[in-house]
């Protein structure tokens, strides 16, 4: 494929980003795979570093009170609502190393080549704390604190070790009581733009570098539990048997059934069988249920199927089946001025008829849409695997991103000039 990468040392500074993400995949609480999760020390780290890029990039730098990392230029004049561009730096269990860091450095390194520029609005670079929800279940935490709808009864909320999200707070050197601090008003903000690797294989599939977003699916998840009664393997024949695994597994091959056939993503992620013995027949399942689709109508009626599916199995093997749901996102348009900026921003690198796509991922736009209109720009990834250390970019397309990110920021603001 042709480098359309046009600007000159693009390459030079894509080959900087991928560094930059390599140092911060060393920042893991794991020596063998990359986890970084929400209010730990390698978060804290993560933002020092983040902290030191966005300084030499000219930004002044902070905190917030919700561990977000943020950055700021001021536009032609002091205090002028901001563009907001960023991204998240937490992870999932054993991550690659682009999900949601390709995009925080990517826009820093957007502030670092406008430095100098007189704006018509601020530019603000956020390096979400909190977006896949991997230490206490409920994502973009960091994100709906920003966006004001912060929950109190999230800090309930409990990690593997049994540490409240409240304690998390404290631990990490943040007052739970300044959260509100966090939430930006939406007549300080101009819009929220944010650049992510695809996740999927529709941007390879189609041999583009980069494409832009349409909507962001809707996501719900549940924690399932199937209940029935331990036993001894051996004695306990098969019409007496209540074994809460064989009815989980029945309804987890009925949810990918149901979700194909209602053209929906449904994906069981987690699965613990109780009380566990090689040789006790299964007492209980907790499971996990993760809904996405384009249209939350659809996801909805899906979820109903799934339901009903879940009680006939459950009432024909005398099972007990309870479903709790712990987050919900709904789906969200992009704003169409926003896109047609990222999509003028893909044009200037070459492509002329940009590839739209809605996202199949969550991400921390979700949550900022309640306070200013958002859009996404995505970068190709091989295979579209992602969730995975197989995550892989090129240099030529993140080159091509960084310019088209740019290109995007100076749209809206030849725009908000005119
Ligand atoms: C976030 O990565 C998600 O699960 O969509
Ligand atoms: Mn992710
Ligand atoms: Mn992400």
């Amino acid at each position: 494929m042709a480098d359309r990468s046009g600007a000159p040392g693009a390459g030079a500074e894509a080959q900087l980003l991928l560094d930059r993400c390599d140092e911060l995949a060393a920042i893991s609480s794991e020596p063998d795979r990359l986890v970084r999760v929400h209010l730990s020390k390698e978060h804290k780290a993560a933002n020092e570093l983040v902290a030191q890029w966005m300084t030499e990039a000219g930004m002044s730098t902070w905190q917030d009170a919700a561990g977000n990392q943020c950055g700021r230029i001021e536009g032609s004049e002091p205090d002028l609502p901001a563009l907001l561009l960023g991204s998240h730096i937490d992870t999932v269990p054993d991550a690659g190393r682009y999900d949601g860091m390709l995009g925080v450095l990517l826009a820093i390194q957007v502030v670092s080549r406008l430095r100098g520029r007189s704006l018509p609005f601020a530019v603000e670079v956020v390096a979400f704390s909190d977006e896949e929800g991997t230490r206490f279940g409920t994502a973009l935490l960091g994100s709906r604190a920003l966006a004001g709808t912060w929950d109190d009864e999230w800090w309930n909320l409990t990690d593997e070790h049994g540490i409240t999200l409240f304690e998390a707070f404290q631990d990490f050197g943040l007052d739970p009581a300044r959260l509100p601090g966090a939430f930006r008003r939406p007549e300080n903000l101009v819009g929220y733009l944010e650049a992510h690797i695809e996740q999927g294989p529709w941007l390879e599939d189609a041999d583009r570098s980069l494409g832009f977003v349409t909507s962001i699916a809707g996501a719900r998840r549940f924690e399932l539990t199937m209940v029935g009664k331990a036993g001894h393997a051996g004695g306990s024949p098969y019409d007496r048997r209540k074994d809460a695994l064989v009815g989980a597994s029945e309804l987890v091959v009925e949810i990918e059934r149901l979700s194909k056939q209602q053209h929906v993503i449904g994906t069981v992620g987690k699965l613990e069988v109780f009380p566990g013995g090689v040789n006790v027949i299964p007492g209980r399942v907790e499971f996990s249920l993760d809904l996405r689709a384009e249209f939350d109508d659809d996801r909805d009626e899906a979820l109903r199927l799934i339901h009903e599916a879940a009680e006939e199995i459950a009432s024909r093997r005398g099972l007990h089946f309870h479903a709790h749901e712990f987050y919900r996102a709904d789906a969200v348009v992009c704003d169409l001025d926003l896109r047609a900026a990222i999509e003028a921003g893909i044009r200037s690198t070459g492509d002329a008829a940009p590839l739209g796509l809605y996202s199949r991922a969550g991400h921390d736009g979700m949550a900022v849409v309640a306070v200013a209109p958002i859009a996404m720009l995505f970068l190709r990834c091989k295979g579209g695997v992602s969730h995975h250390p197989d995550e892989s970019v090129t240099r030529h397309d993140v080159a091509a991103a960084l310019d088209a990110f740019e290109a995007a920021v100076l749209a809206l603001a030849e725009a908000a000039a005119a």
